[in-house]
């Protein structure tokens, strides 16, 4: 029997997998985040973690591990730029994370996404709850169509594909930039041209190092002044700063934001600027969806403790 931190309360039958396999199951009794110095003692004490993105597992917490018994990290997420993975492979504590069960929980919300910040419905929402719609008008609110427009897509990953099928139910037209042509139609290799020509651009590329602020200033002047970005990836991947400056000189129409660079801080410029609607990274959650990533990372954390290697596993980078 192993012992395996769960760094954070998960949905119920999340930990089924670990229970199953009779390992013990250690965490804080309350939902608080741990502290990283926390995280790095626990971390000694445990051969396994079931962390959330929102924990930070990095050089210091698996050194900290790795002198203890810890030999694998399960990730909660899809998304894993938390964890310090090249550092984790030099030390040979696997990691796995959350791929497929997500997938189209996350296309819903960016479809949300599209449609509220095409269709401006929060600000029309804004004007009702604020008492400022004073009766239906020929040419008030009036936004652009979803249907028929063309939908950009920046990476083509499972969840860019769930996007492009529903966009399909929408008659839109769908491209999609990635590094690597994918032969299908669509693709372009040019992450301009693809904003040029876009209504709608949606974002699905992990943050790494080369995404970081892949949208800023200079990607923004290339969209359509009728153009709504929408974000659903990682906060990083756009700098916040050039798209509130981007939406006030109307450069852009709008966006629609479900991740943000300082996480869960949101930048005050985000909250006041026109077209603007936004969430609290709620991308994958729902009851169903939650179940399932928490089920997974911790089968994959069960998976490496049985010494087998895990459909999950993040590879080395
Ligand atoms: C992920 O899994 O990376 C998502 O951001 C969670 O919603």
């Amino acid at each position: 029997m192993a012992r395996v931190l769960v760094t954070r309360r998960l949905t119920a039958g999340g930990t089924d997998p670990l229970r199953d396999a009779g390992h013990e199951i250690v965490g804080p009794a309350d939902d608080i985040p741990l502290t990283a110095q926390k995280l790095a003692t626990e971390a000694a004490a445990c051969d396994g973690i079931v962390c959330l993105l929102t924990d930070r597992i990095d050089a210091d917490v698996l050194r900290s591990g790795h002198a203890g018994r810890l030999r694998v990290v399960g990730n909660a997420a899809v998304g894993y730029d938390n964890i310090d993975v090249a550092t984790a492979h030099a030390l040979g504590v696997a990691v796995c994370n959350t791929p497929g069960v997500l997938d189209a929980t996350t296309a819903d919300l960016t479809f949300l996404l599209i449609l509220a910040a095409t269709r401006g419905s929060t600000q029309a929402e804004n004007d009702l709850r604020h008492g400022r719609w004073t009766g239906w008008g020929f040419n008030t609110h009036l936004a652009r169509d979803v249907h028929g427009a063309t939908l950009g897509l920046v990476g083509y990953g499972r969840i860019a594909r769930a996007v492009a099928q529903r966009a399909a139910g929408f008659e839109m037209e769908v491209l999609h930039t990635t590094r690597h042509d994918t032969g299908q139609p669509g693709f372009t290799p040019d992450l301009h041209e693809l904003l040029a020509r876009s209504d709608v651009v949606s974002l699905h590329v992990p943050l790494t190092e080369s995404t970081r602020h892949l949208i800023g200033a200079a990607e923004l002047a290339r969209m359509k002044p009728t153009a709504v970005l929408v974000n659903t990836a990682r906060g990083p991947v756009v700098d916040e700063d050039a798209l509130v400056d981007a939406l006030r000189a109307g450069t852009i129409h709008g966006a629609g934001l479900d991740v943000f660079e300082g996480e869960p801080t949101v930048n005050p410029r985000l909250l006041g600027a026109p077209g603007m609607t936004l969430l609290p990274h709620i991308g994958s959650a729902t009851v169903e969806t939650r179940t399932r990533m928490a089920q997974l990372a911790c089968q994959g954390v069960c998976d490496v403790l049985a010494g087998r290697i895990p459909p999950n596993a993040v590879p080395a980078p």
